[in-house]
């Protein structure tokens, strides 16, 4: 998995560093250390934004990034109906409507679906990049004609890009995730990017009890304009964050490359689909997606990779996780989702995700499992005839 793979000496190093100052300070704003400050310093320079802040979580960062947008009650936020649940527990956290759109055929939230959901009250477009770009270009254009705020949730897309600029930066504010399954990993956490100062300040102001850090008084004075929470990179996780951040060229290299071999391989069969690309060049290496005839052959799938010790990420066994039209249990208190059958409101995304196959794509392959998981592919598929 990407940056978990990885953790080793350096991130042991890092941590020893902060110990062995002469006061060690693991709390954020306590003063002293600030490797939180560094990972957001060399963060914002690796993306190249002018911003950057690091938070306990990718949900975090996603809630922040709305916060800092200024979403807020009543506000309807258009997203995916394919998406992990964060960005949508996100938004209702807020107070505001979730208001998830299908996908098309790249996996991506449909232009068109976006501009048929847009009423007076949208506020914003969350965009959640699966390894790859949506059709940003649509999107941006629908957003600016409207005068709708563009976010990225780009949680599971660090290091992809869409025309040559990073996921993350195409709009008003993009954040990240680095959890286990994620590009960079740090146990938990998350950060928000943007070139926008208020944002920025406005998330940073979320993310701690709505401290304004205001330079020159003690923390015990900071005023504040709006609520928050304490969503607050530690510096422990921080330090780890470094020694993942000083290892990104290369796990996004070696994942990419590890990606294409098995692509390569597989391409030829007939009876899967790999799914077309917005930006395919821009693309992660992290997983691969593809689709299949109906449920029961993606099933019967990945059973037979499992008989031969590969698992599936997220498609099929993960479903009900990142599919809005089984979240009855959040979107129920809605007056617009309530006795409402959400499937029915979704089919394309169901049926196509119901379908789907995602692999995991190591950092980390020898010669030998490359082989044993493009054979495998290969003859789950003969298997589904
Ligand atoms: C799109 C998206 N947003 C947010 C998150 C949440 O990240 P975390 O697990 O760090 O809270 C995830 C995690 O998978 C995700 O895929």
């Amino acid at each position: 998995m990407a940056g978990a793979e990885l953790i080793g000496k350096e991130e042991l190093a890092e941590i020893v560093e902060l110990f062995s100052q002469e006061k060690v300070n693991l709390y954020r704003y306590g003063g002293g250390n600030y490797k939180t400050r560094e990972f957001e310093e060399k963060f914002a320079g690796w993306m190249g934004v002018r911003y950057a802040h690091a938070v306990s979580s990718g949900t975090a960062a996603i809630h922040c990034a709305l916060a800092g947008a200024g979403v807020g009650p009543g506000d309807e936020v258009i997203t995916t109906a394919w998406t992990f649940i964060a960005p949508i527990e996100a938004i209702s956290a807020l107070g505001a409507v979730p208001v998830p759109v299908e996908i098309d055929e790249t996996y991506h939230l449909d232009p068109l679906a976006v501009q048929q959901a847009i009423t007076e009250k949208t506020k914003a477009v969350v965009v959640v990049p699966m390894w790859a770009a949506p059709k940003m270009k649509e999107l941006q254009d629908i957003c600016t004609r409207r005068g709708i705020i563009l976010i990225e949730d780009a949680a599971q897309a660090l290091g992809a890009s869409y025309d040559g600029r990073k996921l993350g930066t195409l709009g008003s504010v993009g954040a990240f995730s680095f959890d286990a399954g994620k590009t960079l990993h740090t146990g938990e956490g998350g950060v928000i990017v943007t070139n926008d100062r208020e944002i920025y300040l406005r998330a940073a102001e979320f993310s701690d009890h709505g401290h304004m850090h205001l330079e020159g008084l003690p923390r015990g004075k900071d005023p504040r304009r709006a609520k928050g929470l304490n969503l607050r990179m530690s510096e422990v996780t921080a330090a780890i964050g470094l020694a993942q951040l000083a290892k990104i060229d290369t796990i996004l290299s070696a994942a990419k490359e590890n990606k294409k071999r098995i692509k390569d391989a597989i391409r030829h069969l007939p009876n899967i689909t790999l799914r077309p690309f917005a930006d395919e060049g821009g693309s992660q290496g992290d997983t691969l997606i593809f689709s299949v005839r109906d449920r029961a052959a993606a099933l019967e799938f990945e059973a037979h990779l499992g008989r031969n010790g590969f698992g599936t990420k997220i498609l099929p066994e993960a479903l009900d996780w990142h599919y809005a039209g089984v979240w009855g249990h959040l979107l129920n208190a809605y007056d617009r989702y309530r006795d409402r059958d959400l499937e029915a409101l979704w089919p394309k995304t169901g049926e196509l995700l119901r379908r789907s196959i995602c692999l995991n794509i190591p950092v980390l392959m020898d010669e030998g499992t490359t082989e044993q998981l493009i054979a495998s592919i290969i003859s789950a598929a003969e298997a589904m005839g």
